[in-house]
């Protein structure tokens, strides 16, 4: 940990006092070192913690991705946090947590944005999200959020949502990623308290959640959709059985992507890796 990660280092001390919640955070853990935050949240989970725990780590070695990826983050710089959740709504609605986790996260690094754009000469940073949960800030990755649930047949058990943030990561740390990752610190031009924003995140999270658990999913939706800057460019869609390309047109209710493809015809996309044409020419896949 450089000496200015030092200063901004945080406890879970300093990130309850600044929370105002009533579920997220009952309990939060900051372990310095661990494999996976979502594991330990899952493992809680599964002996009957009550919902509401987070999990935070300076570092993971087995830290996991979307899409069977891994996750990848220098000790003492970024948010690595798991939340576990007990949701009461249907299964067939677990999509909305992820929306949820990710508009909360683009909610908190707006509010970054408003400090640091008009008045200081610096033009506003662009934060959206990248279909269907990759913060973006300047068209750069700088978080993304893993959803776990268990479920027993319909029941629904738990879910953990896990997410990472680069915070303070310097540029000369992204390596070989830097043409398609960035942190905050880099694209805000300043070191970003990680409690305060932890926090923020935290308390949109439970917004969110709560017009969840009181069926309210609309409003979700809306705001997710309303952040996801896919829609309206051309895109390659990465799937498993191959790679798709078209013009995304819009996002529907269960999170969807809809492409519209040469030959005019509309595909439905639910999981996948997004390429925006932006990135299509900087990109070696
Ligand atoms: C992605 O964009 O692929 C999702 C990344 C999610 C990473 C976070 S870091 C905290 C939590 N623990 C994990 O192992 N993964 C998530």
């Amino acid at each position: 940990m450089n000496r200015q990660n030092a200063l901004l280092a945080y406890d879970p001390q300093s990130i309850a006092s600044l929370l105002g919640t009533l579920i997220i955070g009952r309990r939060i853990e900051l372990h310095p070192q661990v494999g996976s935050t979502n594991d330990l949240a899952w493992q809680a989970g599964r002996h009957g913690e009550p919902e509401g725990l987070v999990v935070l780590a300076e570092e993971q070695v087995a830290g996991r991705g979307r899409l069977g990826r891994r996750w990848i983050a220098p000790a003492g710089c970024c948010i690595l946090c798991s939340v576990l959740l007990r949701p009461r709504f249907s299964a067939d609605h677990a999509f909305y947590l992820t929306m949820a986790a990710s508009l909360a996260i683009y909610r908190a690094c707006k509010e970054l944005d408003e400090g640091t754009g008009a008045g200081d000469g610096k033009p506003a940073a662009a934060v959206t999200i990248k279909w269907p949960n990759d913060l973006l800030v300047n068209g750069r990755k700088v978080a993304g959020v893993l959803c776990e649930s268990e479920f027993s047949g319909k029941e629904w058990a738990f879910s953990v949502v896990g997410f990472g943030i680069n915070v303070n990561l310097p540029a000369e740390q992204l390596g070989d990623l830097r043409s398609t990752a960035t942190s905050l610190s880099i694209e805000f031009g300043r070191p970003i308290d990680r409690a305060r924003l932890l926090a923020r995140v935290l308390a949109e999270l439970e917004s969110l959640y709560l017009l969840l658990q009181s069926g309210q999913f609309g409003p979700v939706f809306a705001g997710w959709a309303a952040a996801v800057s896919t829609v309206g460019k051309s895109v390659q869609v990465l799937e498993p059985s191959g790679t798709l390309e078209g013009q995304a047109v819009r996002v529907e209710q269960d999170g969807a992507l809809v492409l519209r493809l040469s030959d005019g015809t509309e595909r439905r996309v639910l999981a996948g890796e997004v390429l925006h044409s932006t990135e299509l020419a900087s990109t070696v896949e």
